[in-house]
């Protein structure tokens, strides 16, 4: 098939002693946002997730309050617009799959919320995907609405490349190259889609400790107990 093998990267977020880098997730929050959020929903992700991951709450709030969220029915029956609150979930850009797919020529840009659990080795493919576009190959011609990328199943797609050079303004300084992008977004993008993980390894560790410490005292009181039979 025309399919290459995604490579692996070196994340900083694998490893059962290693968390997310927060810095990353930040910043691909922020490729999220001003890039992927065009075409994609990220449905599963509330705001008040984001609080003392990677912004403070005050810095959230303002977020939220940014998006209008339809809400309702009022005491007379009305649906409402309203400004958003760190309880509700992330907006989609579309209100269903058809949708989706009219405004794609046909290609459905699925939610990200479970993407990186969803393609085997998420964050290598993704990252490969995203910065694998390419000119097709001699005596392949061009389409009209899909684009040559050898990492997507099939090779062509419907997502035009998302990341060109400076394409966001990152809000802490760090140059916006699409290398830099892809990495940021691929880490966040795996946060979202196990938001748990490092508190999951931190209890894997306390636990693993715990247990080393209570086997020392076993052997240690066997060791007493046992010392005048043998
Ligand atoms: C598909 C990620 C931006 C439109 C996908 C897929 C991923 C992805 C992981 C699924 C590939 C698969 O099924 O294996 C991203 C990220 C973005 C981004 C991380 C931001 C950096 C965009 C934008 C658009 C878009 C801005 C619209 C202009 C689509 C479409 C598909 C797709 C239409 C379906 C392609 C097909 O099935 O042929 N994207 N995307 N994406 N994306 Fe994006």
């Amino acid at each position: 098939s025309d399919v290459i093998h995604a490579p692996h990267q070196s994340w900083d977020f694998k490893g059962f002693m290693s968390s997310y880098d927060a810095a990353s997730v930040r910043r691909g929050h922020q490729v999220y946002t001003q890039v992927c959020a065009s075409c994609h929903g990220l449905a599963r992700i509330a705001y008040r997730n984001l609080v003392d991951v990677c912004y403070s709450e005050e810095e959230v709030k303002a977020m939220a309050e940014d998006t209008e969220v339809m809400d309702g029915p009022n005491d007379e029956g009305e649906m409402f617009e309203r400004p958003g609150k760190l309880s509700d979930y992330l907006p989609s850009p579309y209100p269903n799959e058809e949708a989706a797919r009219y405004a794609n020529n046909g290609a459905y840009p699925p939610d990200l919320s479970l993407i990186m659990k969803a393609r085997h080795n998420g964050p290598d493919y993704v990252f490969a995907l995203l910065t694998g576009y390419k000119d097709p190959p001699a005596g392949v011609a061009e389409r009209e609405t899909q684009y040559y990328n050898p990492y997507f199943p099939g090779a062509w797609i419907g997502m035009p490349m998302p990341l060109n050079e400076g394409a966001v303004e990152y809000d802490d300084g760090t140059p916006a190259t699409a290398t830099q992008m892809a990495k940021d977004v691929c880490t966040f993008l795996t946060w979202a889609a196990e938001p748990e993980a490092d508190e999951r390894k931190l209890m894997g560790v306390k636990w693993m400790l715990t247990l080393t410490v209570l086997f020392g005292f076993t052997w240690y009181y066997k060791r007493v107990r046992w010392a005048p039979i043998k």
